[in-house]
């Protein structure tokens, strides 16, 4: 039975109820001491998923497991990179932070900066975040500047206020940010029991696949085969996989519609190590993702579904009995937009609110 085959053996000290987040799990792999203040939110310890319909769709006897990281405090893996961050930031005295977003860093920052009672700057791309996440970052009480220009702009923009004030930067040039966000590699190597045969990822700034490659090369046994790192980006915001700076990046996925990523070189590396791959899918094919994730029960948001539409584009490329894991980034609940836009759902409305009506529409 499927149940026995992904049975995990459980290596973590802690069970979920008393989870601690992950500085306090991962902390003798990770850059802290008794001095440093930990803001967390418990985040981390997200479910790596066996998904049965995907497993079927590549065949072969392929196991594909996602690994759910919409299922962070703030909804995103961004919370991973950002308890490490913000920690950092305080241990080190900085009073405020400050990021470019296409949405999840800026709702991971607030959260977290407002936890350590820091201050939050962020830039946004006007018109391009998802309602969810702009909701969050108002929320959680950030500074939001929604700017004439795409996240590429708004980056080049944060970069140059940290270097003239003092105003601690929480993209993922900060390497903080990659430190916390490797521990989800951590995860995956200790639910599975072993390291994937390939890992597939959406690709935006890049800074969460530097993170994973990072991850699985200090968490894994001596010998121990490390996978294939397969990037992903949409065919309109591709700039790693053509090589290229996109100008004008376009693509549903608002979460990586991003034309210059600042982890760049640090990708090539991952690609060229791992022997992996960085490809293209359109956003048709990351829309069929989607709705076929929701399907199984599984909601994620149009970027992170850019993981199972190259998984499913390399068919033919899997080899027999290969252990895939899939990571969806975001939750779906982010982006209600697209949803509503993007579903093979019956939506009646304006019914009249009669037993006999209904049952008549319901082929009763
Ligand atoms: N998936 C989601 C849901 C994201 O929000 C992002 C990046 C990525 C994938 C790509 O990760 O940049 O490490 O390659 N979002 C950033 C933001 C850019 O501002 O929230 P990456």
């Amino acid at each position: 039975m499927i149940l026995n085959t992904i049975k995990s053996k459980f290596s973590r000290k802690f069970k979920k109820n008393n989870w601690p987040g992950l500085i306090e799990a991962y902390k003798s792999h990770l850059p802290v001491d008794s001095k440093t203040p930990i803001i967390t939110l418990k985040e981390g310890n997200t479910p790596l998923i066996f998904s049965e319909k995907l497993s079927k769709i590549i065949g072969n006897d392929t196991q594909i497991y996602l690994k759910y990281d919409g299922l962070n405090p703030t909804g995103s893996f961004k919370d991973r990179g950002m308890t490490m961050a913000i920690s950092k930031a305080k241990e080190e005295g900085c009073e405020a932070v400050i990021c470019a977003s296409t949405g999840n860093t800026s709702a991971s920052a607030a959260a977290y900066a407002t936890r350590g009672g820091l201050k939050s700057y962020v830039l946004i791309p006007d018109g391009f975040v998802a309602q969810g996440k702009l909701a969050q970052a108002l929320m959680y009480g950030a500074e939001v500047l929604s700017i004439k220009g795409n996240f590429d702009d708004a980056l080049k923009i944060v970069q140059d206020l940290s270097n003239k004030f003092p105003i601690t930067l929480v993209n993922s040039v900060n390497p903080y940010r990659i430190e916390g966000q490797k521990t989800a590699a951590f995860e995956i190597v200790d639910d599975l029991s072993c390291t994937p045969d390939w890992l597939c990822i959406p690709m935006g700034n890049a800074g969460n696949i530097t993170a994973y490659w990072k991850g699985f090369q200090e968490y894994s046994k001596k010998n121990q085969k490390l996978p294939k790192m397969m990037g992903f980006q949409a065919s309109g915001s591709a700039p790693l996989v053509n090589n290229i700076i996109v100008k004008n990046p376009d693509t549903i996925a608002t979460a990586i519609r991003i034309g210059n990523p600042v982890n760049r070189e640090k990708a090539k590396v991952v690609k060229k190590e791992s022997k992996g791959d960085f490809q293209s899918v359109t956003d048709t094919e990351i829309i069929e993702s989607y709705k076929l994730l929701a399907k199984e029960g599984i909601f994620c948001e149009p970027a992170s579904a850019a993981s199972v539409a190259g998984l499913i584009k390399n068919k033919n490329r899997i080899k027999k009995e290969s252990t895939i894991v899939c990571v969806l980034t975001g939750n779906g609940l982010k982006d209600p937009d697209c949803a509503i836009k993007n579903n093979d759902a019956m939506f009646q409305q304006n019914i009249e609110p009669s037993l006999k009506n209904i049952s008549k529409k319901l082929g009763y």
